[in-house]
């Protein structure tokens, strides 16, 4: 077994979100607002099966015990339920998640169940089918609620939702997502906006501290659960007369960085550091073959000296990220 993955600041990666893809299906307004169009002319070359399995065993080397398989749309990917199956079947990973829009979810997920997934997360901005609309530009929302409910036939305990907090936009719809989350084990995560390079407008427009519905939700009698040593940025919030959970993503609130625990590879095979501010580092010369094994580690082990202490977002920097689709969310 290779080091353990640490940073310079004692911080520990156990955790790795894996993109598979860039390209999305949908147009949500603080993502791909125009829809995904590829950088480049020739058709992009995201990495194959067998460059996902030597990436992936080379952070279980390291320790890694939990891959989130992230897009653009991830199951957009015609062999979504071999990446599964590959990943899940490497020695140490013992969870094994994905982030999705729910789109192929009602049709796919007992599939993606038995290929070995054993968390997912999904994005719902609305339950307004027409608010659904307008901040994704799909008309998707009974499908991806459909989704969701096979997601539990299929034997999911607990769903965990992503809504982008809007203001004058999706942000009067508390009650009806606490309303909700009463009888279903769903944990609602609501995440501030965070101003990626593309855009800025729709920042300076909709931004919306997630502070109003902390209040809400301690005057209304919930409470904080304590964090675990593993657990990612959210602060998770539980009330007596609610199945499900609230959970409050808030990157600009200081020291959101100090708990990070994960690491990111691009779709094209590029270690990320953080979500904003930073090239990243090559690996796919090399993912070529299962021998050089050996530099790969020692290349992620050098890259990771340099993750900085924090993303900066408090102190009013922007991100170069060009949006979250590019580097997996
Ligand atoms: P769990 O693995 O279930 O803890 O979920 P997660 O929050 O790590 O995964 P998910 O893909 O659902 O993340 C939801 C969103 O939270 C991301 O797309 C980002 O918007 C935000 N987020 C996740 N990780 C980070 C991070 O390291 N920094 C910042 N600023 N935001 C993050
Ligand atoms: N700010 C906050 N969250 C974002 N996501 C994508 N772009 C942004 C952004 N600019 C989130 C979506 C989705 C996840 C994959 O990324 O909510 O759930
Ligand atoms: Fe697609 Fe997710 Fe970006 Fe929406 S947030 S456009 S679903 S990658």
């Amino acid at each position: 077994m290779a080091k353990q993955l640490e940073d310079s600041f004692h911080r520990k990666f156990y955790y790795l979100r894996l993109s598979v893809t860039d390209v999305c299906n949908f147009k949500c307004t603080y993502c791909l607002p125009d829809g995904y169009h590829p950088t480049e002319k020739k058709k992009p070359s995201f990495l194959t099966l067998d460059e996902i399995q030597r990436v992936a065993s080379a952070f279980a080397e390291c320790g890694t015990s939990k891959i989130r398989i992230t897009g653009g749309e991830p199951s957009l990917r015609r062999d979504f339920t071999d990446i599964i199956k590959t990943v899940a079947e490497i020695p140490g990973i013992n969870k094994v998640a994905t982030t999705t829009n729910g789109y192929r979810m009602a049709k796919h997920v007992h599939e993606w169940r038995d290929a070995g997934l054993t968390h997912i997360n999904v994005s719902v901005d609305s339950l307004d089918p027409k608010m659904f609309y307008q901040i994704t530009g799909e008309n998707m929302f009974h499908q991806v609620m459909d989704g969701i409910d096979a997601a539990f036939d299929a034997g999911f305990e607990q769903v965990k939702i992503n809504t982008v907090l809007l203001k004058d936009l999706n942000s009067q719809e508390l009650p009806k997502f606490l309303e909700w989350i009463k009888t279903r084990p769903i944990q609602l995560r609501f995440i501030e906006l965070m101003q990626t390079g593309e855009m800025d407008s729709l920042f300076q427009n909709h931004h919306l501290s997630g502070v109003s519905i902390r209040n809400h939700l301690i005057a209304n009698g919930w409470l904080l659960k304590i964090k675990g040593s593993n657990d990612g940025p959210a602060q998770v919030f539980c009330h007596p007369d609610y199945m499900g959970e609230i959970g409050l993503i808030m990157p600009y609130e200081k020291n959101f960085c100090q708990s990070c625990n994960r690491l990111r590879i691009s779709a094209k095979g590029k270690l990320h550091l953080c979500l904003f501010g930073e090239q990243g580092v090559e690996l796919r010369d090399l993912l070529a073959s299962d021998d050089q094994k050996e530099s790969l580690i020692a290349r992620i082990q050098a890259g990771l000296g340099e993750k900085a202490v924090s993303h900066f977002l408090d102190e009013g920097k922007t991100g170069m990220t060009p949006n979250l689709a590019s580097i997996g969310g």
